[in-house]
């Protein structure tokens, strides 16, 4: 499977209907590479949240969190992805906290169709500290954060519709294993719909 080329496109994949492939998973599990990726082989929009939280308020993450604190921002990730799944189908990668939220989590499952990034501490880690402006790591020793990180969420992450191992290797690889698991994916809701 080469990128770019020959691309399966959604019509094989009608399980998804036209639902929007939504990447959960912790910090460094590559949602933004992948999704990218992801979306330009599927020929849809890319979206990230935080992204369009920093647009929106014209700060960075970390600078949010500085300023507004922690609780503004899970209510503003909150409002982005409901408005972005409001909207036309597209490949959207969450902040690493965004489906903790009940709400976001149910929105999520009614409409989309969401791809947990399994990826293991080393690799979570490794990603991380290359750039280190999570502001969640700076709390504390980045190591003990994502593994009690890991404990909290891992179990809430399984609830994703689709789980794909996210470790070392090429984002492309990710990118292949999220379009055959898609392809296999039967979604009753999006069959109905379609
Ligand atoms: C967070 C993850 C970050 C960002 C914010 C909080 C989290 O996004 O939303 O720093 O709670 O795990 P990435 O997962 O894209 O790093």
């Amino acid at each position: 499977m080469t990128l770019g080329g020959n691309a399966p496109g959604i019509s094989v994949m009608p399980g998804i209907g036209d639902r929007t492939i939504v990447l959960v998973g912790l910090m460094g599990a590559g949602k933004s590479s992948v999704g990218r990726r992801l979306a330009t082989y599927l020929d849809l929009p890319f979206k990230d949240a935080d992204t369009e939280i920093e647009t929106a308020s014209n700060l960075t993450v970390p600078e949010f969190f500085e300023r507004h604190g922690e609780d503004a921002f899970r209510d503003g990730e909150r409002k982005v992805i409901a408005r972005l799944l409001d909207g036309p189908q597209h490949v959207l990668a969450t902040g690493g906290g965004a489906y903790m939220d009940d709400e976001t989590r149910s929105l999520i499952r009614e409409r989309a169709c969401s791809v947990w990034l399994r990826a293991d501490l080393e690799t979570l880690l490794k990603r991380c500290l290359k750039r280190n402006t999570r502001p969640l790591l700076k709390t504390g020793d980045p190591r003990q954060i994502l593994n009690d990180l890991m404990t909290k969420r891992y179990p809430v992450y399984s609830e994703a519709d689709i789980v794909v191992d996210s470790n070392d290797g090429p984002h492309e690889h990710v990118v292949q294993r999220i379009v055959k698991a898609l392809q296999s994916h039967t979604d009753t809701k999006a069959a109905i719909q379609s």
